[in-house]
């Protein structure tokens, strides 16, 4: 299972990434607007600090077939491994997938809001598929729709990977872990509330008060 960071916050990436296992980060064109820099400079920090075996996902901007086929060239190209374009399923997006994957470029189709839209994508050989939970839920049944779209995958025999994004609450992510998600892609305050129950903090206090009460000391050795 993957746990990937949605965000192109580098300081929040170097946090996060000393606390837990992170398989790599997501990034889209409003991600990187938020950063207030570059989009060269903030890809390019992000390339840099990356290990090898951590994934990197950039989204295509151009929104017609040949923009984005020539963007998603761009995007797997600035890493030898591990990269992959990020293209929404529009009608041009679809199309697009079916080009990259027929080139070898790995991707991952977003911007999906439904389990059927996800599954046509993953037809097209899409190697990740990110439904926007959230989001979804302000239509309906999110959680449940791609619950469905795992056991579609599932059924179906299909090899795509999915890797639900837009969270906005640790239940939502605790549900489809819970379901068998292959990836989810949280964002920092998302993550950092899964981390942080307050018991753990008072629990440790406690341990602490009542070894200094009893030897005089907070450290196991004297
Ligand atoms: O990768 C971005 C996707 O997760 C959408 O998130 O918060 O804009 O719904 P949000």
């Amino acid at each position: 299972m993957e746990f990937v960071l949605d965000t192109a916050d580098l300081d929040a990436i170097k946090e996060l990434d000393q606390l837990i296992n992170v398989a790599g980060v997501t990034t889209n064109p409003t991600i990187i607007t938020k950063s207030g820099k570059q989009p060269e400079e903030v890809i390019s920090a992000l390339v840099d600090y990356l290990k090898p075996e951590q994934k990197l996902f950039v989204q295509t901007v151009s929104t017609d077939l040949e923009g984005m086929l020539e963007e998603a060239r761009y995007i797997c190209g600035l890493r030898p491994e591990n990269t992959y374009v990020k293209i929404p399923v529009t009608h041009n997006g679809l199309k697009t997938i079916k080009a990259a994957k027929a080139e070898g470029l790995g991707v991952l189709a977003t911007a999906i809001y439904s389990a059927d839209e996800a599954f046509l994508a993953a037809l097209n050989g899409a190697d990740y598929l990110a439904p926007y939970v959230n989001r979804m839920c302000n239509y309906g049944d999110g959680l449940g729709q791609v619950i469905d779209l795992i056991q579609m995958l599932e059924v179906q025999g299909l090899e795509s990977k999915v890797i639900a994004a837009s969270f906005k609450s640790v239940e939502q992510v605790h549900t489809l872990i819970a379901a068998g998600i292959q990836a989810v892609t949280v964002p920092p305050e998302v993550v950092r509330a899964m981390i942080d129950h307050p018991g753990t903090e008072i629990a440790v206090q406690e341990f602490t008060a009542n070894w200094e009460r009893a030897y005089g000391r907070k450290t196991l050795r004297a």
